[in-house]
């Protein structure tokens, strides 16, 4: 039915409040949204700068892709993504880097460090490190043959950092899978966006100690009784001894194309040749019905893993404490927060 005549006043009346809403949002400072242009005119090269480091170190290695990738990831899961994860240990500071999790294990630091001088002297003060991790890892995942998005910017550094909320908020490699997708749907994040984000294990090397358990548990099992399978078990076994030594030698965690940005993870799953327990889990899990549903999935069409991956990347780079956004900062040193 067409709105009658007399109902006009109403709708414009309506029309107004709202424009009046959302003026005052955006006279708000501290507002805690992140925006496409956010540094259209404070820093219009920020995304080619980013881009060409980013090619640069992608190029003399591939693995710099990995450690970006999951610098991003440690990153936002602990208070948001704030950049807390790249700040160094202090006398009045505890960082995330010494955290069980992430000790022995994360890398890139120096990378972002490179990036940071050359935005610092192109618009000194502008860039946020969080906003620069986080196009740093969508240009990671492009160079290695992966999807492009937009990322929404405007992020503040933390002037803290959580050591315990490191350890209590990330997953681990030997975490039962209710155990991961209630950390990701603490974080805002759903079961589809914990099977998608976990194809980011397309790139990068595992140590033997996150694996020494899946190779000596239950790899022969999921992966059945094949010549091919067991040649790759016995070579895992090689790098990672069942007694102990070698805690930090690595394997690809996609071994077919383990610096090829694909859906190749999720084929290796249904052949239930995992390297991670928590990755064979999302495929071979009793409690998995849907995540083993959408491994098929990702597994069986390469584009829905793609668009599903770039949409889970937004959100989780949109993880935020609200806190960041009034007290945060733009560190000058994305390993100090400002004195
Ligand atoms: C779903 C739960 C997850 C678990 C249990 C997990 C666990 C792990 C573990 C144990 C490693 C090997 C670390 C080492 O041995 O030093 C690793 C590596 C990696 N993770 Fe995850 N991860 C998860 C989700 C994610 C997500 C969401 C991302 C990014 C979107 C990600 C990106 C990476 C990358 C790129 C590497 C390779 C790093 C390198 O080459 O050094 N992971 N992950
Ligand atoms: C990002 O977070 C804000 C508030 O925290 C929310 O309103 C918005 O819908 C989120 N956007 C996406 C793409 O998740």
């Amino acid at each position: 039915m067409a709105p009658s005549l007399h109902s006009r006043p109403f709708l414009l009346l309506f029309v107004l409040l709202s424009l009046s809403i959302l003026c005052m949002r955006s006279l708000d400072a501290s507002e805690p949204y992140l925006t496409l242009d956010y540094y259209a005119s404070s820093c219009p090269s920020v995304l080619e700068i980013v881009r060409k480091e980013m090619e640069c170190a992608v190029l003399s290695d591939p693995r710099n892709a990995a450690f970006i990738l999951r610098l991003h990831f440690h990153d936002c899961f602990v208070q948001g993504c704030d950049g807390s994860v790249l700040l160094d240990d202090t006398i009045t500071l505890q960082g995330e880097k010494k955290a069980s999790i992430n000790i022995n294990s994360l890398d890139g630091f120096r990378l972002i460090d490179r990036i940071k001088n050359k935005l610092e002297s192109e618009c000194p003060g502008i860039v946020s490190c969080a906003d620069i991790l986080t196009v740093a890892a969508r240009d990671a995942v492009i160079l290695v043959g992966g999807p492009y998005w937009d990322v929404p910017l405007g992020r503040k550094d933390s002037t803290t950092a959580n050591y315990d909320l490191a350890t209590a908020n990330l997953p681990a490699a030997n975490e039962d899978l209710l155990s991961i997708i209630s950390k990701f749907l603490y974080q805002g994040l759903s079961v589809t966006d914990v099977v998608a984000l976990s194809g980011a294990h397309t790139i990068g090397m595992a140590r033997c100690e996150n694996f020494r358990a899946r190779i000596y548990g239950d790899f022969k099992g999921t992966s059945g009784n094949n010549p091919v399978s067991n040649t790759y078990l016995s070579n895992l076994k090689s790098i990672c001894p069942a007694t102990g030594g070698g805690e930090d030698n690595t394997a690809g965690m996609d071994y077919v194309t383990p610096n090829y940005f694909d859906n190749s993870f999720y084929h290796l799953l249904l052949k239930g040749e995992g390297l991670l327990n928590s990755d064979q889990e999302l495929y071979s899990s009793l409690f998995g019905i849907q995540t083993k549903g959408l491994v098929k999935k990702y597994a069986e069409d390469s584009l829905a893993f793609f668009q599903q991956f770039s949409d889970s990347m937004v959100k989780l780079g949109n993880i935020t404490n609200a806190d960041s956004f009034s007290t945060g900062e733009v560190r000058k040193n994305c390993r100090f927060v400002n004195t």
